[in-house]
């Protein structure tokens, strides 16, 4: 296991540190296939790269994208898909092909014929090179939440009543949060080549401790994350006030 973690001293800080990690991905590899994440965590990231875009320092004309995961039952023209925020966080303001960026398909309600798609587009890609995570205050990885086992690869997920809650504030009512998504699998993200993890605030300060120095468990889904070779943690200091309390970094 390689796991490196880099400090942040805020959010800014840590979106900065994350975007630079980004950019020499695609840097040193133009046509890099870039697993890409949602959430708030990635926000500023994303800000940094299209700004890095606009002074002429990325091209992202080579570049592939898959994402982890959708909701199941909303189109990508709505306002709360991961379509539409990748769209308006990222793909809109830089020179990325959309026929190259993927996310899982929503509106498929076969959930197997769109999980077995996902599998086969990730695949057709040649892989991922470096995969983007944020981490739930679970430690969910994608739409990976604490269970009995490992999921491999894309599969349908029921949402855990805490996600529903923390997504409620996006939607007008309760009956339109979405209880189902697409993720991709475990086996899907430990297959990337390098994997990068951006956490902010006290609210991620126990999974990330759970999951760096926790047991590899289902529970604890990015405690997975200690398997694989070449993870990078960019964590301000509040995400790693725990791991520093207790002398481990
Ligand atoms: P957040 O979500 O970035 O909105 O905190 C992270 C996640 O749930 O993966």
């Amino acid at each position: 296991m390689t796991m490196t973690i880099y400090e942040a001293r805020d959010y800014q800080d840590m979106s900065k540190k994350a975007a630079n990690i980004i950019a020499a991905q695609i840097i040193m590899k133009p046509d890099a296939v870039l697993g890409l994440a949602t959430g708030s965590t990635p926000v500023g990231a994303y800000e940094n790269l299209v700004e890095g875009y606009k002074k002429g320092d990325l091209d992202f004309s080579k570049v592939t994208s898959v994402n982890l995961d959708e909701y199941k039952g909303l189109s990508g023209d709505n306002d709360q898909s991961y379509r539409y925020f990748m769209n308006t966080n990222l793909f809109d303001h830089v020179n990325i092909n959309k026929e190259r960026t993927f996310v899982p398909n929503g509106l498929e309600e076969d959930s197997q014929k769109a999980c077995s798609a996902y599998n086969e587009i990730i695949e057709s890609v040649g892989g991922i090179d470096l995969q983007l995570l944020g981490i739930g205050g679970n430690g969910h990885i994608g739409f990976n939440e604490p269970d009995e086992v490992f999921h491999a690869g894309t599969h349908c997920v029921d949402l855990t009543e805490s996600t529903i809650q923390a997504n409620a504030r996006f939607f007008a009512s309760m009956d339109e949060v979405p209880k189902q998504a697409y993720t991709m699998g475990i086996q899907n993200i430990m297959g990337a080549k390098k994997i990068l993890l951006v956490a902010s605030g006290e609210g991620k300060a126990k999974a990330l401790y759970d999951s760096i120095y926790g047991p590899i468990t289902p529970k604890v889904p990015a405690s997975v994350l200690q398997l694989h070779n070449d993870v990078v943690i960019v964590a301000d200091e509040a995400a790693l006030s725990l791991i520093k309390e207790k002398g481990e970094c």
